[in-house]
Order: structure tokens, then sequence, then C-alpha cells
């Protein structure tokens, strides 16, 4: 990822990154309205090159939201979050929930045989202060690793499932907040092996892709015996060298790209009301 601010030729836009890991800021762009192919182009590249931006002073409706998400692929339904529009998440934090939606570090879905290659989130209404997100970027997690651990790695799959944040065993932590995950006899585990290390289809770099929420062990190995070098590579992936932090305003946006990052929402405002709207976006099968 790029540590260089740009100013494009247009100059009404601008790329100003927020930390040396990952992120940047973009300013000069109504989100609301029907982006020029040049513009998605710009905000495409940007993300390749940043892992993840963002834009502030933004104000856009669930159609818009929708139209903003297709231009970058196909909307991807959340399998497991119950929600009224299969195409949007609302993720709800009232005063009094104990638990909320990304507590943990995560990229998105998974479990799914194909996870979403990103993710649109706006913010709706936002505390005063607290309720930032940390978003860790997996290129650097994988390029700081010794050559040994690279070996280790290069041929190991792990299992991923929704066990942990949805179904029976999710129940008291759905039942702790206000968005819930569906934990009934609906809901059936879903889950899939994909590659420890994967390649980023576009730009052609390796990440590591393991997570808390979703990754239960590696291919071939008990859960027992995937422990140790997974929660050692868990925790290695969000040092703080790999990250940054974002600080949210009322119309500000998150646009990640869900193949090369992890995200965890910032559990630290009890009492104040937070609403974010998310589409994601399809991908593809991780190799
Ligand atoms: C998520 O994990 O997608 C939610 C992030 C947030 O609410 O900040």
């Amino acid at each position: 990822m790029t540590d260089t601010a740009t100013i494009t030729t247009a100059d009404r836009v601008s790329i100003i990154p927020i930390a040396g890991a990952l992120g940047a800021e973009l300013s000069g762009f109504d989100l609301s309205s029907e982006l020029t192919d040049a513009e998605v182009q710009t905000i495409r590249q940007a993300l390749l090159d940043h892992g993840v931006i963002f834009f502030h002073g933004q104000d856009f409706d669930t159609g818009a939201h929708k139209r903003l998400a297709r231009r970058f692929g196909d909307i991807f339904n959340h399998p497991f979050l119950i929600s009224d529009d299969p195409d949007v998440v609302t993720i709800v934090r009232e005063p009094g929930d104990t638990r909320i939606v990304g507590e943990d570090w995560h990229s998105d879905t998974a479990m799914v045989a194909e996870p979403p290659m990103g993710a649109i989130l706006i913010a709706l209404e936002v505390p005063d202060y607290g309720g930032d997100t940390l978003f860790a970027n997996q290129y650097l997690a994988y390029d700081a690793l010794s050559d040994g651990m690279k070996d280790l790695l290069a041929n190991l799959k792990a299992l991923n499932s929704d066990r942990l944040v949805a179904g029976p065993g999710a129940a008291e932590l759905s039942d702790s907040r206000s968005t819930k995950s569906r934990t009934g006899p609906d809901w059936r585990e879903t889950v899939n092996a994909h590659p420890v290390v994967r390649t980023h289809p576009e730009t052609g770099r390796k990440c590591l892709y393991v997570n808390h929420s979703y990754t239960v062990g590696f291919e071939g190995m008990t859960e027992d015996e995937s422990k140790p070098l997974l929660n050692w590579l868990l925790e290695w992936g969000h040092r703080p060298e790999f990250t940054c932090r974002f600080r949210w305003r009322k119309g500000s946006v998150a646009f990640w790209d869900n193949r090369c990052t992890k995200h965890i929402a910032v559990d630290d405002v009890h009492d104040t009301r937070r609403v974010m709207r998310r589409i994601q976006i399809a991908g593809d099968r991780p190799y």
C-alpha cells in the first residue's frame, strides 16, 4: 500500500493517508450522486493502494447506497445477520447493549465459499467520541513473517465457520446486542477451508487470511492441535504497526478491501446510540 499523499489531476480530489500501515481519507467525492467511470476508477485504485478508504460529510439513503455498491460489484447478502432488507445490514448499538457487531478482529463472512471483496459502511448516528473502528493490513502481517514461518504456512488451509457468531452457541452474544444473528433452528453451520495465505486477485500480493470471528482450526488437524499456531497468527495479524484507527463523524464512510484487511469495532461507548448502515460487495473464492 502506498504511503504518499496523492492530489489527482482533477485537483479537487485528494487522497491523504491516515497511518503508515493502511488507510486514506478521500475528499472531492459526493457518494450520493451517480459516480463517473473515472471517479469509480480512482476510488477502486485508492482501495487497492490503501486497503481501506474513508470519506466524510456524505449523506445517502439506502437506494443510493445500493447504487454506489453496485459500481464495485454485485451486492452480497449477509447469511446470518437479521435484516429487513437482505442487501443491507443496519448495525445498531443501543444504550444498555453489552455486546456489539464486529467486537473481535475479523474479515467479514470468511466462512462462505466466496467471501465479500469489500464493504461500504456509513455512520448514521455516532457518539461524540468513542466507537472508533480499527483496521489491520494483512499484506504487512504476511510480509513481516520469517521465511521459516512463510514456508510453514504456504500450503496450510484454515477452516472458517460461523458457529462463533451465529447459531445456538452465539445465542447469548446475539441476545446481548440490538443487531441479531440467526441462532434458532433455521441456522445451519457454514464451513469452508481457505488458504491461510491468500493471493489478492487484483494486486497479486500475498496476505494472511485468518481471523478471530470465523477461523476455528487448520484443515487436517484437530482444533486443539491448531490452537497454538492459530492463536499466534491471530494476535500477530493486528500488531499496532499493521493498523490504523478511524474516528467516525455522522456521514463518514469507510470502504474496506475485505481480502487483505481485518477490522474491529471498539466497544467503548456503553450509554450512547450508534447506528451504521453496511452493504457488502461480492468476492471470489480465496486462492
Ligand atoms: C463491522 O464489523 O463491519 C462493523 C464495524 C463497525 O461497526 O465499526
